[in-house]
């Protein structure tokens, strides 16, 4: 291996563990199991929370309740999807949801109820890749294997002050690198420095491996990026309802979209024009306000408007002009029943501001 020529191994490795012993997170909650296999699943729920989402986030709403309603893969196999969802709900990318269900059901059919120890089984299974089985292994099991994700990929790249590397590069890096003694303090280490130290605005003068690190002097050019732009989508999002005694009924669709699969949403259209040809024999909406929201790879902005119905027919028809895809097959919910079902977030915002007009 090319980066490791002149590289003190065993040096890294206990600057590594000493810095950790020190200044590493050594308390969060995945990081006190059991290390035999028996609360692999534990792990697992915190590697996947922990996919995209701050360490603060998943711990401060997301990580000890999701444990509770479902303890065990079995309980988490047999749950239906809307509970499970609501469980994640304002975490994004449910499609991490979907797959750990999934996962949880082959492992009951296929290893009793446990998650298997070797990465290549791990990597077979519904949303595990690579680092996911590595973190498994290690964190669940003790296993000693290297693995790589974009913290700790930042931390290889400016170390050996690499440009571009492939995936395949940087996991056989970080096998040649991985501490055999003690695996899991090594490996929990390198994601808390590249989380804390070897950030964008690196913290050379605090960084345990500042001695040895190859791109300290310019860490802006490693590794080397292309500048990426989020992608603007301008959506009309409409909350139309009826009043029936005091209370409103409100229709929201389950999106079939990838992004938002079974999340209810407000119905909605990128082409507004559609309602405004019809508006003659239906009441007009009210624009309410204007939301901003960012999601995955788009910027959104979204129009949110009220339209106010006589009755449900009215609504129907209303609906069947808004969303060609979605929207004939919307249920009517009041604000008190919306509590309990999972919303994407963009809705959950708007029906706020629904909520203070109707
Ligand atoms: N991000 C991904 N895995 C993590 C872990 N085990 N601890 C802290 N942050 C993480």
């Amino acid at each position: 291996m090319k980066y490791l020529e002149g590289f003190n191994v065993a040096h890294f490795e206990h600057c590594v563990l000493e810095w950790y012993a020190r200044c590493g997170r050594i308390e969060l909650a995945w990081r006190n199991f059991r290390r035999d296999g028996s609360q692999s699943y534990e792990v697992y729920v915190s590697e996947m929370m922990l996919q995209q989402t701050q360490v603060s986030r998943v711990l401060e709403h997301y990580y000890f309740p999701f444990l509770q309603e479902f303890p065990t893969l079995k309980s988490l196999a047999n749950a239906t999807q809307e509970r499970v969802l609501k469980a994640w709900e304002g975490l994004g990318y449910y499609a991490r949801a979907r797959n750990m269900q999934e996962c949880a059901r082959i492992c009951v059919q296929k290893y009793s109820g446990n998650l298997p120890r070797d990465t290549h089984e791990l990597q077979k299974l519904p949303g595990i890749g690579a680092y996911s089985a590595g973190a498994i292994a290690c964190f669940g099991f003790g296993e000693s294997v290297g693995f790589v994700d974009s913290n700790i990929a930042r931390v290889f790249y400016r170390l050996f002050a690499i440009q571009k590397a492939s995936t395949k590069e940087l996991f056989s890096l970080a096998n040649m690198l991985v501490s055999t003694h003690s695996p899991f303090e090594y490996n929990q280490a390198l994601l808390d420095i590249g989380a804390l130290v070897c950030v964008k605005m690196p913290k050379c003068p605090i960084c345990p491996l500042s001695s040895m690190c190859k791109g300290k002097h310019s860490p802006q050019l490693y590794p080397h990026k292309k500048p990426r732009a989020r992608e603007n989508l301008h959506l009309h999002l409409f909350g139309v309802y009826f009043l029936r005694g005091k209370k409103a009924h409100i229709a929201l669709c389950q999106s079939d979209s990838a992004l938002y699969f079974g999340l209810y949403n407000l119905p909605q259209t990128t082409n507004p024009k559609i309602l405004k040809s019809k508006s003659n024999d239906f009441p007009l909406p009210t624009h309410i306000d204007t939301l901003k929201h960012n999601y995955t790879k788009y910027a959104i902005s979204a129009e949110v408007y009220a339209i106010k119905c006589e009755n449900l027919p009215q609504s129907r028809s209303i609906l069947a002009c808004i969303d060609t895809r979605d929207s004939h097959k919307a249920e009517f919910f009041t604000f008190t029943e919306i509590d309990t079902i999972a919303l994407c977030s963009l809705a959950k915002k708007a029906l706020k501001l629904l909520r203070s007009i109707t």
